[in-house]
Parts: C-alpha cells; sequence; structure tokens
C-alpha cells in the first residue's frame, strides 16, 4: 500500500481540501489546526468505530489545543433517524458548544451524513469536518457537504447542504475493514468508474483495488469535487451521482435498511443498466460487463424485491419531482446520461432490469 499523502482541493464556497493518507486520525489535531481556530471540537461516532478510532482521535485533538467532547450512538443505518439527531443536538447544547465551535464525524456514510446534518441544524449551522474511517464515506459521502436522516417515508428525506471545513482520510482505517464493508464501499467507486473513468471500472474489473486504495479514493474524490463544484446543490449534474440509488434506495428501504448501502447501490446499478440495455438506452452491451464487475467484487447483481415493491418505495423517494423521475441511464462505461420518465413508467423500467 502506498503511504503518500494526497491532497485534493473542493472549490465550494467555502473550499476545502480532502487530505487522503496514512496516519491522519493520530496527526488530526496538527492537519486540523491549518483550518480551525483552537475551539471546542465535539467528536461524533458511532458504537463500531469509538473503540478502535475514538480514543487516537481525541488526544490528538486534545494535544493540539483543542477542547474535546464526544458523542457515541449505535451504529447502523436503523439509527440514522430523529431520535439519534435530537441525541447529538441536545449533546452539543449541553456541551455549550458555540457558532465558532466545531463537530468532528468520526465514522462511515451514516456517521458522516448524521453528525454533519447536527452540525448544519445546530445554532443555524457550525462548522464540520469529516474523518471518514470506511471506504464507502471516503469515496462518496464525506466529499461533497450532503448531510441527512431517514425519515419513516424514505432515506435522505431531511437534511441539509454543508460543505465541511476539511476532510481527512486515514487511509489505514481500511485494513479493519470486514471484506462486506470494503466491498460495500467499492460498490461507489464502480460507480464512479461507470459514470466517468473506463481504466478505474477496469481496476475493479481486474481486482487489483487493495494495491493502492489510496489512489482509488483520490481519483473518485477528484471527480466528484468537479461534479459538487459545478453543481453543488443537485440541481442538475450531480444528479449523476445517483446512479443505482434508485432502485438502491428502494431496496434499502424495502429491507429495513439490513442490506448496506453500497450493497443495495450495486444491486440497484445492476439493474438499472439491465434496464437500460433491453430499453435500448444503452450505446453498446454493457449490462452483463458491469454485472461481472460487481460480483468479482462480492456484491449482488439482482434483488428478490418484485418490481412493484421496489417501484412502490422508489416513489415515496426524494427524487420524485411532480409526475416525473429522473433516472440515471448508463450509456456505455464512463459515459451517462439523466433521463426524466414519468413515474408511471417506472414501474416497467425496473421490471425490464430484473432478473429471470
Ligand atoms: N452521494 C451522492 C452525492 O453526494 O451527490
Amino acid at each position: 500500500m502506498s503511504d503518500s499523502i494526497r491532497t485534493i482541493q473542493v472549490h465550494t464556497r467555502p473550499a476545502y481540501a480532502v487530505t487522503i493518507g496514512s496516519g491522519l486520525l493520530s496527526r488530526c489535531g496538527q492537519q486540523l489546526r491549518d483550518v480551525l481556530p483552537l475551539c471546542h471540537v465535539a467528536v461524533v461516532t458511532d458504537s463500531t468505530v469509538a473503540p478502535l478510532y475514538l480514543e487516537t482521535v481525541k488526544q490528538s485533538l486534545a494535544a493540539a489545543g483543542f477542547t474535546v467532547s464526544s458523542y457515541v450512538f449505535p451504529a447502523g443505518e436503523a439509527h440514522k433517524n430523529l431520535e439519534t439527531l435530537a441525541g447529538i443536538l441536545e449533546f452539543l447544547a449541553e456541551a455549550h458548544l458555540t457558532r465558532t465551535d466545531c463537530v468532528a464525524a468520526l465514522g462511515g456514510g451514516v456517521t458522516g451524513d448524521m453528525a454533519g446534518f447536527a452540525a448544519a441544524a445546530y445554532l443555524r449551522g457550525i462548522r464540520c469536518v469529516q474523518l471518514p474511517t470506511t471506504l464507502l464515506s471516503a469515496v462518496d459521502s464525506s466529499v461533497g457537504g450532503k448531510t441527512a436522516i431517514d425519515l419513516k417515508a424514505g432515506k435522505n428525506l431531511a437534511g441539509a447542504f454543508l460543505q465541511p471545513a476539511a476532510v481527512l482520510c486515514d487511509t489505514d482505517c481500511l485494513a479493519s475493514l470486514p471484506a462486506a464493508m470494503f466491498a460495500d464501499g467499492a460498490a461507489e467507486a464502480i460507480k464512479t468508474g461507470v459514470l466517468s473513468d473506463e481504466s478505474l471500472f477496469s481496476l475493479f474489473e481486474t481486482g487489483r483495488l487493495e494495491t493502492d486504495p489510496g489512489s482509488v479514493i483520490a481519483r473518485c474524490v477528484q471527480y466528484k469535487a468537479g461534479v459538487v463544484e459545478r453543481d453543488e446543490k443537485e440541481q442538475g449534474e450531480r444528479r449523476l451521482l445517483n446512479l443505482g440509488h434508485t432502485v438502491g434506495h428502494a431496496i434499502e428501504k424495502c429491507s429495513g435498511y439490513a442490506i448496506p448501502h453500497g450493497h443495495a447501490v450495486a444491486a440497484g446499478l445492476a439493474i438499472i443498466a439491465r434496464s437500460a440495455e433491453a430499453l435500448g438506452w444503452t450505446e453498446a452491451p454493457i449490462a452483463g460487463r458491469i454485472a461481472a464487475c460487481l460480483a468479482k467484487n462480492d456484491l449482488p447483481t439482482g434483488t428478490a424485491y418484485s418490481a412493484q415493491a421496489l417501484a412502490d418505495a422508489a416513489l415515496a423517494d426524494k427524487k420524485r419531482a411532480g409526475g416525473d423521475i429522473t433516472l440515471v441511464i448508463p450509456k456505455r462505461i464512463g459515459v451517462c446520461e439523466l433521463k426524466k420518465v414519468p413515474v408511471t413508467e417506472l414501474l416497467p423500467i425496473i421490471a425490464a432490469g430484473l432478473e429471470g
């Protein structure tokens, strides 16, 4: 594994840097001195990550002169809800954080989304830094400022945009990930390859990711940074990043969030690719190639849920706008396009992509 440090600038307002490399959690205090005043940093993390990295982060922050407190919530997407958000907000208030203080989201996508939303809501918005510890949060969710919780009606239905003050991605954390969680992040990286980068996609086809995950993370972040800079609030181009997510979110919801996000997105990606090919929307046969790549990375390529159940779940989702829904259609590896379809067509489109 390469231990070089890579830095990618994200030119949003405010701009920030994503730093990727080995040993960053134990140096996070020093690193954050460059972007934060000496302030109170509230570290928010979950019950899986706390035993692994919380003390390291707190010690580094304290050694750099920050006042530090921490809040640990039960791990899992099932806890990405109003109740947990309320717990974090009450904690920030009891710890007397002020407008000049900061939340540090230490963990995976759930933690980043929820701690980020708490930072966006507390005192109408305080700073947040993202310290991703999973491949999924490193390649996707820690960058771009989307924060959210799930509501009963669907995933990520309440949230805010809050660009982080910094993202520190310690690649050493990837070594502690169970194989299934590594695969979960690979799904979002494969998605990035389908969107933008044939050579990134090929890396996953030949299965060489573990040799230099820092480089894969950097390529995914570089692509996402460009999209977010051009369309921070998802008015147009940023919708492309939802490739595989319409059906993916429906699968997550149907499973009561037992199926992890990346696995659901993988299945959603395979299904929309098959649909697109079956309906003549692709430029070349790609569905088999995408499914083979996902399978090689231990990811699902289909689902047991019916087209009706998936369409019902998807239409309660936030991407519904009036009578239309915007889908992301792969044309060929590296090129996708947005396609607005009437909501009444979603059921047959999904049905066209289900296996068997
Ligand atoms: N995860 C998709 C986005 O950040 O827009």
